[in-house]
């Protein structure tokens, strides 16, 4: 038997990724260290392997087959349109992709005038005013603390993730228009999931029956 290897997105979903995996009998010891600088686990017993990568890297990993299997945001995976399949809404990590800004670039929005739009997500920005609402906007790429832009004026609106809300309100911003809803997937291989397909299909089979309870 071969390795199954798993890219997981570092951070807030990785610790609820390896929670959802231990329910299903996938654990991983090693990876609980939080010392650790090891960049690769290994459950010999179940022939798996484990890495952490940048949330934006692991569709590319997933795509090339350097991971089988990923675990990642759906806001990263439409903003970089790989070639894998998605196979599992794992429920967890909720949150929307919004157009926010304040209260007062709301009209700015409903006249279809040119505004300038800061994100970390030009590929998902530009669909969504190119080809849903059809207005021509200037994209600025940011890379975090993307409220920041309208308060200093680098930008008219923003798109980018909402959760609680929080980070909105104490910046005086708003949500001004829903583009769609996100949480975590499971991420597959195109040739692994023919190779291997028995062991993924159960994979799937019993994190789809955990996802439901
Ligand atoms: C994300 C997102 C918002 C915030 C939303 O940022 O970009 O800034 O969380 O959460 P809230 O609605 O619960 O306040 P993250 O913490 O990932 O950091 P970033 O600003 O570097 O993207």
């Amino acid at each position: 038997m071969r390795y199954l290897t798993f890219a997981l997105a570092k951070g807030r979903l990785a610790k609820k990724s390896l929670e959802m995996f231990e329910k299903v009998g996938i654990t991983c010891e090693e990876m609980k260290d939080k010392d650790t600088r090891k960049l690769i686990f290994v459950n010999e017993e179940l022939k798996l392997k484990f890495f952490l990568a940048k949330a934006g890297d692991v569709p590319t990993y997933v795509e090339y087959g350097a991971a089988d299997i990923g675990v990642v945001g759906k806001d990263t995976i439409l903003e970089e349109n790989r070639k894998l399949y998605e196979v599992l809404d794992l429920g967890f990590g909720k949150c929307r992709m919004c157009v926010c800004g304040p209260e007062s670039a709301r009209e700015l929005l409903q006249h279809h005038e040119m505004i300038r739009v800061a994100s970390k997500y030009p590929n998902i920005a530009k669909d969504y005013f190119y080809n849903k609402k059809h207005q021509t906007v200037e994209m600025i790429k940011l890379n975090g603390s993307v409220e920041l832009a309208p308060i200093v004026n680098l930008s008219e609106v923003i798109v980018d993730i909402v959760e609680t809300g929080s980070t909105l309100k104490e910046n005086g911003l708003t949500v001004l228009e829903e583009i769609c809803p996100l949480s975590a997937r499971m991420v597959v291989n195109q040739v692994s999931m023919k190779m291997e397909n028995e062991r993924i299909m159960k994979l799937i089979k019993d994190l789809r029956y955990v996802t439901s309870l």
